[in-house]
Formats: C-alpha cells, structure tokens, sequence
C-alpha cells in the first residue's frame, strides 16, 4: 500500500487536490539509494569508515554540554545529576536507536530530513530540514560563542590578558563584533574546504584531545571526592531531576551527527548505526563518570554562579591553576571540533535539500577536485559565522533544543512507517522491540518538549512559519519531483 504517494505532478490534476498531493508526495527510498554520492556536476568521496564516523558524531556532541552547561544543571538537581544525565541518555538512546535503523536503511547525506520525505512526505521532510537548520546552523553559532568564552579565559589564565568585550561580544550584549567566534567558524570551514577525509583527521584528533582532557579531570578531582557531598544525594526532589534533565539534553545533541555522512561513508549500511550507537555510549559514559566525580569533589551548593565548573574544580582540588588551564586548553578543542562536525553536518543536510530541488542547486555543487560541496560550505560558514559574530544568540539558542527534539520525535515515527511501506528493505540495524521502543522515543520527546518555556516555542513557531513560507514560495515549485518522468513514492522493497 502507498499511504502518502501522490500521482506524478506531471499528470493534471485539478487544484487543491494537486497541491495537496504535492504536500505528502515522498520520495522512493530506491531512489534516495540510487542518487547516494551524486552531486551537482560531480560525486561526494567515499572515505570515511566506522571510527571516523564515530568520531564525527562524538566531535559534534562532547561539548560545550558537559563543559559549560553541567555547571547550571547541579544547582537544579544537588548530586542527583548523574541521574538527570543518565535520564536525558535515555532520551536520546530510545532516538538514537531509531536513527540507527533509518541510516542503515537509507544511508544518503540527509539524516532525519531524507527519512521523513522518505516516509511522511515532502511538506513534513521539509519541516524537519528547517528544523536541522536549529539543531546544526543556529546551534553552530551559539557553540561558537561559547568557544569564544573558554579562549578568553584560557588566554586570562596563561598571558594575563583577554580579547576586550568591544571585540568579544555582538551588538547587544556589551559588544561590537564577537571575533573569536567568527574565528574558530572560520577555522572549521577551511577545514572542510580541504576535503572530508582530512576533516575527519582533524576531529578525530580533536576528539582524541577531548576525551583524554575529561578522563584527566575525573582522575585529577577524584582524589578530591569525599562522601558526604553526595548526601542529600537529590535534594530537590524527583522535579529538580527532571528539570536538570531537561537542561542537560542539550549535552547529547549531535550524536546523530554521523547520519549526515551517508554518502562519504566507505560502508554506510553497516557503519552508520554502529556509529550512532557507539558515540551515544561512550558520550553517556564520560557525562556520567564526569559528573559523578564533579559532585563528589566540590558541595553542590558552591556550582551557584560558577561559568568555567570543571577548571574552578581542578584548581580547587590541586591547589594549582596549571590544572585549569590545562582543562580549558580540553574545552577550547573540544567546543571546536562541535562546531567543525556541526558545521559539516548542516552543508550536508543542505546538499540532500538541493539535490531535491528544496533549496537552490549552489548547495549541492561538488567541487572536482575535493570532492566535497565547497560553494554550500562558504555560503553555510558566511550565514554562520554572521550569525555568531553580530547577534545576540540568547533565545535562538534554547530553540535549538526544541527544533532538535522535534526531529527526533519523527525519526521514531517514521522507523514505524518504513517497517510497513518496505519490510523487506535491507538494514543494516533493526530497533528491538519495534514500535514499542520507538513509541517510548516518541514519547520522551514529546515529554521533554512540553517542558520548555512559552517563549522557546514561540520562537520556534516563527521559525517554522518562516520556513512554511520558503518552502511555498520555492521549494514546492523547483521540487525535482516536478521533473516528468520522476514519480513519487511506490512502496517497493528497496533494492
Ligand atoms: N551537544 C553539543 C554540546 O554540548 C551541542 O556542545
């Protein structure tokens, strides 16, 4: 059965019902296989296997999440913490799983956009790339910004001396122009301007860093632990759990990173969902131990008002800055490769919508001789890099989280509408329990979202009816579904 599939639009069909059908028109999974790699006037290299693309995910999640934001979530929650980490883990694993399956089943560039046009129709699959452009564009900048504080403070704390607000920080918020934060998206772009195979080295590398400046601090601060700071162990109730939660799901975003590699990965339907799995794991493992060990070596009273909480906790149970500072030379790398994994994540999410005819053709131009999508990059890191420069993030920042969960909450649907309209497809994973953990996915999603403020989804409503009204104005015309001779979706298995 085709529950979505319209009639090719080449055949006339009267008014509302045309336009209608074009709304819910999907894309053929056979086709989303077949067109893997094509760009416009050249094909994305295939070089990157399952550790890179672990990589990949890990650089855009481990971030500014546990260094920064984990100071803001204790005060919420007193020890108890390590249980909102382990709650907002659960969250993501239940989603995490159900992109497993869709990379594994369509592993194009696309992520969670190309499964829903694959699976709910255009108008949903273009929803949800407006909504990516939160989870990775907006949230770029806003990591960016952050990258922007910890160089401040590691400069304060080897030559003395910080950039000055007037250069450091956008209009609005004491500023002129935020420079370290223009710098490092700067930085990732020539990165990726260089090839995703030597991007992928670089993150890795950054990765690499990363990990061994969180396992320093748990080995540092652990000898600083002492019982009785973890009693009360939740001093604010099963609510301040939930909302610490809630906070820190933010720490988790961009384990899906690796499902917008599709199509530069060497073995794609294997690789994909092992990637997804394994970042989210090794990333909940480091945010639990880290946390625990962060409670244990300084009363959760005293996280109240501190920006920097892990390097505060080195100093204070050393007694030495070098320890600091060490741990904000980790935090500078660590918040880099987010913003060069997420930088790289969106010009890929961009060259699926191209391709697609939802957004113009630039975006999907491959560069002969990188084999990477330059033009887009630029275009991306220009819009980016303005964006972290000269406007005050605040509120657009909060909006990442609920355009994120809302791409979450489909990717489990659509797992369930794949089963159906191909069961026999090839995949490289399947969810166990499926709908049943799927349901729960959804369900985490739609709980979590509910608890984010009046004016986050406000925010996140104008956004949407912006992006409504580029997809009506030029999406649903230059659609590549328009072309005669391409048909929508028939529920075929995919070969
Ligand atoms: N999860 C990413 C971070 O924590 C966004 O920086």
């Amino acid at each position: 059965m085709d529950h979505g599939a319209a009639s090719p639009v080449s055949s006339p069909s009267p008014g509302a019902g045309r336009n209608l059908s074009r709304l819910t028109r999907r894309k053929p999974v056979e086709r989303l296989v077949a067109e893997s790699g094509h760009g416009e006037g050249g094909l994305l290299r295939r070089s990157l296997g399952v550790w890179q693309l672990t990589a990949i995910s890990i650089g855009a999640t481990l971030g500014t999440g546990i260094f920064v934001v984990l100071g803001e979530a204790v005060p919420e929650a007193g020890p108890a913490v390590t249980v909102s980490f382990v709650l907002a883990g659960l969250t993501a694993l239940f989603s995490a799983l159900s992109y497993a399956e869709l990379a594994g089943t369509i592993p194009v560039s696309g992520s969670s956009y190309t499964y829903t046009y694959a699976t709910m129709g255009e108008l949903l699959g273009w929803v949800i790339g407006w909504c990516l452009i939160l989870e990775y564009g907006v949230s770029v900048a806003a990591v960016a910004v952050g990258w922007g504080e910890y160089l401040n403070e590691l400069l304060d704390g080897t030559v003395g001396a910080t950039i000055p607000a007037a250069l450091s920080a956008p209009p609005g918020d004491g500023g002129i122009v935020n420079l370290p934060a223009l710098l490092v998206v700067l930085l990732a772009m020539a990165l990726l301007l260089g090839g995703a195979r030597e991007s992928a080295r670089a993150n890795a590398a950054m990765v690499a860093v990363k990990i061994g400046a969180l396992l320093m601090f748990c080995a540092v601060a652990a000898t600083g632990v002492r019982a009785g700071n973890y009693t009360p162990f939740a001093p604010l109730g099963v609510a301040g759990i939930n909302a610490a939660a809630a906070t820190l799901f933010f720490s988790y975003i961009g384990f899906d990173a690796a499902s917008t590699a599709g199509e530069e990965a060497r073995n794609p339907r294997r690789d994909l969902p092992r990637a997804i799995v394994l970042s989210l794991v090794i990333v909940t493992v480091l945010y639990c131990l880290v946390a625990a060990v962060a409670v244990g070596a300084l009363p959760w009273q005293d996280f109240t008002g501190t920006e920097a909480a892990l390097a505060g906790i080195m100093e204070e149970v050393t007694g030495r800055a070098f320890w600091s500072v060490l741990l904000a030379l980790g935090a500078v790398v660590a918040i880099a490769s987010v913003v060069l994994a997420v930088l790289y994540g969106q010009t890929r999410i961009l060259f699926s919508m191209s391709r697609d005819g939802l957004i113009p053709r630039v975006f999907s131009r491959v560069h002969p001789r990188t084999g990477t999508p330059r033009a887009g990059t630029l275009i991306v890191a220009a819009f980016c890099g303005t964006l972290a420069a000269v406007v005050p993030l605040g509120r657009l920042a909060d909006a990442t989280s609920i355009g994120t969960l809302f791409a979450f909450a489909l990717v489990n649907v659509s797992v369930v509408v794949l089963r159906r309209t191909h069961p026999r497809a090839p995949r490289g994973f399947r969810v166990p329990l499926s709908p049943l953990l799927p349901a729960l996915g959804l369900g985490f999603c739609v709980w979590t979202m509910a608890g984010l403020d009046a004016v986050t989804w406000t925010v996140f409503g104008l956004w949407l009816a912006g992006g409504l009204a580029v997809y009506f104005s030029y999406g649903i015309r230059h659609s590549r579904l328009n072309e005669p001779g391409r048909p929508a979706a028939a529920d075929e298995p995919a070969g």
